[in-house]
């Protein structure tokens, strides 16, 4: 069994041996869904993101960073926790506004360790791990929290969602620490008060370490392009401040994605640049369509989508196409991730190491002299390539990749249970299950042999290697799974539990809308 939190942290606590004035102060930029080539960097060519870029020039470029799990709330799990979802019950799916669960308050998250070591913490956007009060992130280790708790689409303002918007029952809310200030949020402010929120926090805090953990609710909202350039210049604010304030020596600054582009959602979501998942286009059959959140196939016509009881319509694509959120294709798990700390980490390095977002916390823990060998991790501390991108390369490192949506299982449709279907290791790429997102109605493909492709050389997993020339690996491979799977404790599925008095509502007699209207939201006092 798992020691107990505070023993954890206690240890923690009398292991610190760097004096707290001399921490770096930490902050994770992690946008919502942004492809590894939307980002001008890694090759976005109608996207500007000069301030991202910024980063990747003064720094790291990470070449071959995956994300830890398939959607969002498992991934961010993963990302504050370093441990793999099935182990901090994040699954199957993602919280809702009636969602009863979140990160169980059992679970130690980054802001909790650092914490511990004297940070102050802050979370400013998208949570993702519970909206009911046990799973707040004030009770995950934050200090203050200005944002929303779950997806943006749903419940917002009517233009500046992507698809039709099912609005009456589920506002969107703005909490303040525990408190809903503002519902439904207004997204034609929120960068903004977003922005003005972080560079208060770091200004109060520049004289003491900080934390800062700025999760954008953007890119589910506005046109993508829009979106992702506004989010850009929030990165800007976010690097212009710590400039000002003469910390940048002092502050490390990593940027990356939860996951890759929900491709259904098509002119709102991410590119998938190289990563085409060509193999999966070339084994679907042509009538599957993969249709919008909330919408379903119209059985009469080809590749195109209805709302159920509404007229709404708008097409859909070939699932053999739908190979970003939802799927461990390469398109969802490639992160555009970039990492500066100018006064430790040399400019304009590129890393082309299997990394994980679930090396973080390990990682991060290292770098502020932390001893993490007594905790346990699924990611790896990787603080001696973080610091020297051009030093080595694991060989022998292997990622399991765990989703959801297979036909059979104890879980209910269309999640049946949770395996690992894919695992890499350095170039090698092996699936045991192929399948396109979660909700479509191709089936799941066994693999015996696993399938394998060299996802460095072959990006989008088009030419199956000869299994013949990789016997060994490929015997390995599922006694590593099986190995990986008998290791792990499972939590029980905290996104099931759904009840629907527990949607966030500031006011039922106001209809869930606070006071002030949208028109003079910015002289909100939070
Ligand atoms: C959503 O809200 C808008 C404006 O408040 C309203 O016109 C529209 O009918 C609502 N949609 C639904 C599904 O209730
Ligand atoms: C696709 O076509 C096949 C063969 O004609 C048929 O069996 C299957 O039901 C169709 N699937 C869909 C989703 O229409
Ligand atoms: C659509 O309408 C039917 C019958 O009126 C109802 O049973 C069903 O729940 C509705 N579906 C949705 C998604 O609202
Ligand atoms: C920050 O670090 C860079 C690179 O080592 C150095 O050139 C610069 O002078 C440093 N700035 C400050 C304010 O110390």
């Amino acid at each position: 069994m798992k020691r107990s939190k505070v023993t954890l942290l206690i240890l923690l606590w009398f292991r610190t041996v760097i004096s707290s004035s001399s921490l770096p102060n930490i902050i994770i930029l992690l946008a919502d869904n942004l492809g590894f080539n939307d980002i001008s960097l890694f090759g976005a060519r109608s996207i500007n993101t000069p301030n991202v870029d910024r980063i990747g020039e003064q720094g790291v470029q990470f070449k071959h960073w995956n994300s830890a799990a398939h959607l969002c709330s498992a991934s961010r799990a993963a990302l504050l926790t370093g441990k793999y979802p099935v182990r901090t019950g994040i699954y199957p799916g993602v919280f809702h506004a009636d969602s009863v669960y979140g990160l169980l308050p059992t679970e130690t998250t980054l802001a909790e360790y650092l914490r511990e070591l004297g940070y102050a913490t802050s979370i400013v956007g998208k949570w993702h791990l519970g909206h009911n009060t046990d799973f707040l992130p004030t009770n995950q280790g934050f200090d203050e929290w200005l944002g929303i708790p779950y997806h943006a689409s749903g419940g917002s303002v009517e233009d500046h969602v992507c698809q039709y918007d099912r609005n009456e029952t589920m506002w969107l809310p703005l909490y303040h620490n525990h408190r809903i200030v503002q519902q439904p949020v207004n997204m034609h402010h929120l960068a903004q008060t977003y922005t003005d929120r972080a560079i208060d926090f770091m200004q109060r805090h520049r004289h003491e370490p900080f934390f800062l953990y700025f999760p954008f609710s953007h890119v589910h909202q506005f046109t993508f392009v829009n979106a992702v350039e506004e989010m850009d210049w929030m990165v800007g604010k976010v690097l212009d401040t710590i400039d000002q304030l003469g910390i940048t020596n002092n502050t490390l600054v990593l940027f990356t994605s939860d996951n890759g582009p929900w491709v259904a959602e098509q002119e709102c979501s991410g590119s998938k640049g190289p990563f085409l998942g060509r193999w999966l286009m070339d084994h679907t059959a042509e009538n599957c369509t993969a249709c919008p959140h909330d919408y379903n196939p119209d059985p009469n016509v080809f590749r195109q989508c209805l709302l159920p009881n509404t007229t709404h319509r708008l097409q859909g694509v070939h699932c053999g196409a739908d190979t970003g959120l939802g799927s461990l294709w390469e398109a969802n798990l490639r992160m555009p991730t970039v990492l500066q700390w100018p006064g430790r980490i040399p400019p304009r390095q590129e890393s082309p190491e299997l990394f994980s977002s679930l090396d973080v916390v390990p990682t991060i823990l290292s770098m502020v002299g932390q001893d993490t060998k007594h905790l346990s991790f699924d990611g790896m501390d990787m603080s001696d390539i973080w610091l020297h991108p051009s030093s080595r390369r694991t060989a022998g490192r292997v990622l399991f990749f765990w989703r959801d949506g297979f036909q059979s299982g104890p879980l209910p449709a269309p999640y049946g249970r949770m395996d690992v279907a894919a695992v890499k290791v350095g170039r090698f790429k092996a699936w045991i299950w192929t399948k396109s997102a979660h909700y479509n109605a191709d089936v799941e493909v066994y693999h015996d042999p696993p399938l394998l492709f060299d996802v460095e050389n072959d990006p989008a997993e088009a030419k199956p290697l000869d299994p013949q020339e990789h016997v060994n690996l490929l015997r390995s491979i599922p006694i590593w799974i099986e190995q990986h799977k008998a290791g792990v404790d499972w939590t029980f599925p905290l996104t099931l539990a759904k009840d629907p008095r527990l949607v966030p509502c500031v006011d039922q007699t106001t209809g869930c809308r606070t006071a002030v209207s949208y028109s003079f939201y910015p002289e909100v006092t939070l």
